[in-house]
Formats: structure tokens, C-alpha cells, sequence
């Protein structure tokens, strides 16, 4: 049983299939409407079921659209909606439904629910962000990397402002695809000590640093996110501790001249970015939301076994 719950467990030989895959298909449906079907159609009659947690605007219409142009069928389901939201185990919900369909996203507010959905589940589970990471935001970014700058082993990468759930599956890609990865964040916000060092045990390059201008002196790409996560509690503490390491185009000038953007979304404009670098040239922001639908595609794909290692 493949499931894609993280970054980590996958082997740098599947990881790469998964991006290469992405490329290609992207490329290969390049000018086609929206909604056309793959010419090979693999996934032809499997259904991905969604479960909603939390809100989405791009994993939503990206796994839809995704397994559509893969020949499948989706349906989302709302948690709240569900029996789940009403006390229903997820190990039960993960039996029912793999009964009913063939594999299923999950967007979890715990990371432990998406794990025992996966123990349960007699088909592919698909994380859609938990609060601990979002491996697919990941692959989505990467593609926009590799198209800009070529690939993305060897370069180096600076994440700016919270050590969140994005920047986690951010480090345990870095050991895999090779990038060097340094981290500015405040004090009370930096990753979890063992993500970070289960990555140098794996062989990541990963650098602490205390201000946004070290992080990103040089950095081939740029990240950040927002200063409050879905789910964070601690609002006013996080806006008091957060502002110096906005990305504005005074930091921007302290990386490489090449440098790409970087940011999941949904942004907020004037906080974590400002309008001139997400709408600036250096932004790829755009191409890696897109990209999510490739890149997810090929996840789907790895996951029914259709490819890599
Ligand atoms: N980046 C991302 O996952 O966006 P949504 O929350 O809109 O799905
Ligand atoms: N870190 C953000 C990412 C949203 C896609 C959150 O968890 O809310």
C-alpha cells in the first residue's frame, strides 16, 4: 500500500519519478483545456473521496481537476458534515470508505488522525496538509524551481519567518532532492527539533540563522508563509514577533540576482510579503499554485503504483 503522508518515508529515487512525472505532464497537456482527459487516462474509473478539516481553495479544485485530467472522478466531503464531525473514528470512516472509493486526501487538523486513517485504510491516503506538513505544497514548489532555475539539487534555499508545517516538509525534502536549506525564524517559532534533526541524519545541509537577511544572502529561492497557520491560537504574540522577517524587495536584493519567490497562499498582502515581490518578477508564486495540480497528479499516480520505484 503506497501512501504519500510525508516526504521523509519516500525514497529520493520515488521522489524524483514524482517530479519528473509532473514535468511531463505538464508539458504533454500543454494548451489543452482546463478539463481535457490525459491521452493515456490512467486513473479511468477510480474515485478520490476528500476530506475538509480545515478550509482550502487550492488543494480542493487542484486534487479535483488533477484526478479528472487523470480520467477519475473526485468528491469532498466536508468533516464537519460527515459522521466524523459527529464522533465517528477516522479508523472507521477509513474502512466505509474504502469500501466506496479507491483512495482518499485527507486535510486534518491533527497529523496523528491522518496516520491512523492511513492504518486503517485498504487504499492509498493522501495528506492535504496536517498540522505538522504539506508534502504536496512541496512537489508543487520544487516544479516551479526547476523550471525557472533547472534542477533543484545544489541550490540553495532560505525559508523566512514561521518554522511551520510547510517549512517542515520543506526540510524533509531537502536531504532527498539535494538543496541546501537555512532557516530564519523567531526564537518561539522555529521547526520542531526532531524534523529537523531527523533531515541531518538523513544527509540534509540545514542552517539556523537569527535574521532574514542571513538567511537569504545569496539563496537561489526565497520562501515564506504566513505568520498564523489555520489552527494557531497565539495571534498577537505571533503578529509582535514576526514583522522583521517580512519578504519585501529590500530583502529580496540580499539574494542571488536570480532568485525565485516562493510562498504556498493564501498570502497576506503586506504581512509575510508585500504586493511588489508577489506580483514582482521574481515571483513564482502563480506557477507553483498551478503546479500543484502536476505535481499531485503524479502523486496519484505513484500512490496506485502507476509510477516510480
Ligand atoms: N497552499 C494551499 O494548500 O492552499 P489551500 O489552503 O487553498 O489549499
Ligand atoms: N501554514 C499554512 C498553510 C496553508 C496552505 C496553514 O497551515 O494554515
Amino acid at each position: 500500500m503506497r501512501h504519500f503522508l510525508d516526504i521523509a518515508p519516500l525514497s529520493p529515487a520515488a521522489l524524483r519519478a514524482i517530479l519528473d512525472e509532473g514535468h511531463r505532464r505538464k508539458a504533454a497537456r500543454a494548451g489543452l483545456p482546463k478539463g481535457a482527459v490525459d491521452a493515456d487516462a490512467p486513473l479511468q474509473g477510480r474515485l478520490l473521496a476528500m476530506i475538509f478539516e480545515k478550509a482550502s481553495t487550492r488543494t480542493r479544485v487542484s486534487f479535483d481537476v488533477g484526478v479528472r485530467q487523470l480520467g477519475g472522478g473526485a468528491l469532498v466531503m466536508s468533516a464537519g458534515e460527515t459522521q466524523l464531525g459527529r464522533g465517528e473514528t477516522v479508523q472507521d470512516t477509513a474502512r466505509v470508505l474504502s469500501r466506496m472509493v479507491d483512495a482518499v486526501m485527507i486535510r486534518a487538523r491533527r497529523h496523528q488522525d491522518v496516520t491512523a486513517f492511513a492504518a486503517a485504510s485498504a487504499i492509498p491516503v493522501i495528506n492535504g496538509l496536517t498540522d505538522l506538513s504539506h508534502p504536496c505544497q512541496i512537489l508543487a514548489d520544487l516544479m516551479a524551481v526547476e523550471e525557472r532555475l533547472g534542477p533543484v539539487s545544489g541550490k540553495r534555499v532560505a525559508w523566512v519567518g514561521d518554522g511551520n508545517n510547510v517549512c517542515a516538509s520543506y526540510i524533509e525534502a531537502a536531504a532527498a532532492f539535494g538543496f541546501s536549506l537555512t532557516i530564519a525564524a523567531p526564537p518561539a517559532y522555529r521547526p520542531r527539533a526532531q524534523v529537523l534533526q531527523a533531515a541531518v541524519a538523513a544527509g540534509a545541509e540545514i542552517c539556523i540563522v537569527d535574521t532574514a537577511a542571513d538567511a537569504v544572502n545569496g539563496a537561489d529561492v526565497v520562501v515564506t508563509d504566513t505568520w498564523v497557520s489555520m489552527g494557531d491560537n497565539d495571534k498577537d504574540a505571533r503578529m509582535a514577533a514576526f514583522p522583521v522577517f517580512q519578504v519585501n524587495e529590500d530583502l529580496m536584493r540580499g539574494a542571488a540576482p536570480h532568485a525565485q519567490f516562493l510562498h504556498c497562499l493564501p498570502a497576506h498582502r503586506g504581512e509575510e510579503a508585500t504586493d511588489a515581490v508577489l506580483d514582482g518578477p521574481q515571483s513564482a508564486v502563480w506557477d507553483a499554485a498551478e503546479n500543484r495540480i502536476h505535481a499531485q497528479k503524479a502523486v496519484m499516480l505513484w500512490c496506485f503504483g502507476l509510477v516510480g520505484p
